[in-house]
């Protein structure tokens, strides 16, 4: 009745630009692009190793070889980046198996870089993966050393440039970690090494899924005495601000579904590109509740990625990456 009385009084109707795909594809505001994912990679030593891992459907942890055969599958969805994260067989209290030259990474690098010389390649930088302890440093009398953690952070990211690392990312959240970073690459020769800082880096119950797969939970305490509290978004502005001042070249901001509105005030604040990364537990509930057939897994995954872009990321490190790709690209199929 009401309808009837008031047809055609109406000026503004939204739902005109909403009545078919091809008018609401025309004024889109969000466009998701296969070249802006980044998919992270766990590495490990050996050849033809292929782990699967439990809680991150569809991810596994790859030797070097594979990781080149993941690496062209992706690219042949239109994926060319991938950040990689060791998983070594040996750790003691100084990671040193996080910058030997010999290492999990190091080698994954080089093999990469020669078989795929188009591949974006960045690497994490952070001590929690070599450590026995489980911290993202090294410790003194039981608390983290930032100033010496800060060599060791150096150490490592200009390993992973000298095995051709197109971007170090570090993650360990000390003071000063993207300034000791740059020093050391330029000391080194490798000024055209970027820094995607991983500037805000809150302490996260949505990082339990990635610890599995990279054996790297911390043994005693946890990472709230270096990663962001949660609540913090001013404090997440802070961090970013002084990692575009000591040199990062990318900015990003972890986790990203939780964390929309550290996104879209990051992207206000600075002119550098702002990462954004869709962490292990935000992906890995998405999958569950898919297994469970709770949701449509492909509309939810597109849907998540969309309302990241939209808050303001330029870039998405993403488990999802190539299922995406796959989606955008309207082929459908099993995950690779
Ligand atoms: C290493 C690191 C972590 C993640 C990225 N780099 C784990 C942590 O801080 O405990 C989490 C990524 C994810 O959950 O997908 N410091």
């Amino acid at each position: 009745m009401r309808e009837t009385a008031r047809r055609g009084k109406l000026i503004h109707r939204p739902r005109r630009l909403r009545r078919t795909e091809a008018l609401r594809a025309l004024v889109r505001e969000t466009h998701l692009s296969p070249t802006g994912f980044v998919a992270p990679m766990f590495v490990r030593p050996g050849r033809g190793v292929r782990e699967p891992i439990a809680s991150l459907p569809g991810v596994a942890r790859l030797s070097a070889d594979e990781a080149v055969r993941e690496a062209d599958a992706l690219a042949a969805l239109g994926v060319r980046a991938v950040l990689l994260f060791g998983v070594p067989d040996a750790k003691d209290a100084q990671a040193t198996g996080a910058y030997a030259d010999d290492g999990v990474v190091q080698q994954a690098v080089r093999l990469l870089r020669r078989r795929s010389p188009d591949l974006v390649i960045a690497t994490d930088v952070c001590a929690c993966g070599y450590t026995d302890h489980g911290h993202c440093g090294l410790l003194h009398g039981g608390e983290l050393d930032n100033d010496a953690t800060l060599d060791l952070l150096a150490r490592i990211a200009a390993s992973h440039a000298a095995a051709g690392a197109d971007i170090v990312a570090p993650s360990a959240m000390m003071d000063g970690q993207v300034a000791a970073i740059r020093e050391a690459l330029d000391a080194a020769g490798f000024t055209g090494v970027a820094i995607m800082a991983y500037a805000a880096k809150h302490a996260s119950a949505f990082y339990g899924p990635f610890r599995d797969a990279a054996a790297s939970a911390p043994q005693f305490g946890d990472r709230r005495g270096y990663q962001m509290d949660p609540a913090n978004g001013r404090e997440a502005l802070r961090e970013v601000a002084l990692d575009v001042a000591e040199g990062a070249d990318i900015v990003m901001i972890k986790p990203a579904l939780a964390y929309l509105d550290v996104i879209r005030a990051a992207r206000e604040a600075v002119r550098l590109p702002v990462a954004a990364y869709w962490v292990s537990g935000e992906y890995a509930m998405l999958k569950a509740a898919a297994a469970n057939g709770w949701l449509e897994e492909r509309r939810a995954v597109l849907e998540v990625l969309t309302a990241i872009r939209r808050a303001g990321a330029d870039i998405i490190i993403t488990y999802a990456a190539a299922d995406a790709a796959r989606w955008l690209a309207g082929r459908d199929g099993p995950a690779v």
